[in-house]
């Protein structure tokens, strides 16, 4: 076929125009946080290179904690043996501490499982801070954007016991402006790669039992971080206002992000667990996941009174923790390996969480509690469910 040089620039006029709606998509997406698309409910990482190595880290984390805590254990139960002490009895968590810090067996497994996750934050937030401008740029112009809303106003005036890094996550929840992003890929690392879905979330929010009268009207979820919980709740209750808090600031701008990438309609706000501004009797149901053992005892208990406060009578609270629904750790292994999760993955308020009697401190305060209600994580058993009377 000959071409002239009016045909050629017609036909590349064509090919333009009809390339025109993906270049747009294209455009759209390399706006994005993750200019790699979504898969499910979550956005990629922004390069493959990145996504090989959170592979790696979850692989590498799989094998730590099936095969080399296996091997950690058999050694605990050989160096007790060796002591003529019996493994299942109770032994002082100093003692513990003392007998196995210095066992190289166990050494390599907390120092292999230590180091792996030091360098899987790093890697995630050096990537988005590689990338800073553009992604801070796309932050900020979610913030007006619907469904929900967003309400930053705590300033400077953020308690120091919430500046840790906790789990080892750099800058903690409110020292990164990437806390938010950092912290959802970092978390399925932590979880062995099984909770890139949401797939905790969700169960949890089918687990939680109804309030009193079966009505729920309106949510809230203290501790939110990136309203995964707040969001499959919102998914369950669609009817329900749900209200998801956190003092972290880049948690729930990241939070109310994804939300409006989803479609789903939940507010944010940052407060305090322990002063969350809400009127009294203000909600139905009130859940945390994974929040408590990150609080000190004060903040603890001074929670449980602002969930009884804000609740109205007959709603429901279901907390969700480390022993909302299992025993305290008690062997020797499980109290080292409790030690090393204080010690080497910074839950600094760890202990302060475990000394707190749930149960009581919650009927103390006036709710009626079933210890034994329908569990939430799995092997639990069974978790608290708290009433306020009705
Ligand atoms: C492990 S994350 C919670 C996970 C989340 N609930 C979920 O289901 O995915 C703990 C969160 O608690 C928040 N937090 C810590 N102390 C707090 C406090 N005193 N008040 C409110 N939020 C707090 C942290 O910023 C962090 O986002």
């Amino acid at each position: 076929m000959f071409l002239n040089r009016r045909k050629l620039f017609m036909m590349s006029s064509a090919a333009v125009a009809g390339m025109l709606p993906t270049y747009k998509a294209w455009a759209k997406l390399a706006m994005d946080l993750e200019p790699r698309g979504t898969e499910g409910r979550n956005e990629r990482l922004p390069t493959l290179d990145l996504e090989s190595q959170q592979h790696f880290f979850t692989e590498f984390r799989v094998w730590i904690n099936r095969d080399m805590v296996r091997a950690a254990e058999q050694r605990s139960f050989q160096v007790l043996k060796e002591a003529g002490i019996d493994p299942n009895g109770e032994l002082p968590k100093e003692q513990v501490i003392n007998m196995f810090t210095t066992d190289p067996i166990m050494t390599m497994h907390t120092t292999a499982w230590e180091r792996s996750q030091v360098q899987m934050w790093a890697s995630v937030r050096d990537a988005y801070h590689a990338e800073k401008d553009r992604y801070l740029e796309e932050m900020e112009k979610a913030e007006k954007a619907g469904p929900g809303t967003l309400e930053m106003s705590m300033g400077d005036n953020i308690p120091e016991y919430t500046k840790h890094e906790i789990h080892l996550q750099p800058g903690g929840y409110v020292g990164d402006p990437f806390a938010g992003v950092i912290y959802l890929h970092g978390q399925n690392v932590v979880f062995n790669g099984g909770n890139y879905q949401d797939n905790a979330q969700l169960k949890y929010a089918a687990a939680i039992p109804l309030p009193k009268g079966g009505q729920v009207k309106r949510i809230h979820e203290p501790g939110c971080s990136i309203g995964q919980l707040s969001q499959a709740l919102k998914e369950r209750f669609p009817e329900a206002e749900v209200w998801g808090t956190d003092v972290g600031a880049p948690m729930i701008r990241y939070a109310h992000m994804r939300s409006v990438d989803m479609g789903v309609d939940v507010n944010y706000r940052q407060v305090l667990a322990e002063d969350n501004k809400f009127p009294d009797g203000h909600f139905d149901m009130v859940v945390d996941n994974l929040l408590q053992h990150e609080l000190t005892r004060e903040a603890i208990l001074a929670m449980y009174k602002e969930n009884f406060r804000t609740l109205r009578p007959g709603g429901v609270y279901y907390p969700i923790d480390l022993h909302t629904g299992s025993p305290k750790p008690r062997t020797a292994f499980q109290k080292f390996q409790a030690w090393r999760d204080h010690r080497w993955n910074h839950e600094i308020w760890r202990y302060e969480y475990e000394s707190v009697d749930k149960a009581a401190e919650l009927r103390k305060i006036g709710f009626e509690v079933i210890e034994k209600g329908p569990p939430a994580r799995v092997g639990s058993g069974y978790n608290i469910v708290a009433y306020k009377p009705a």
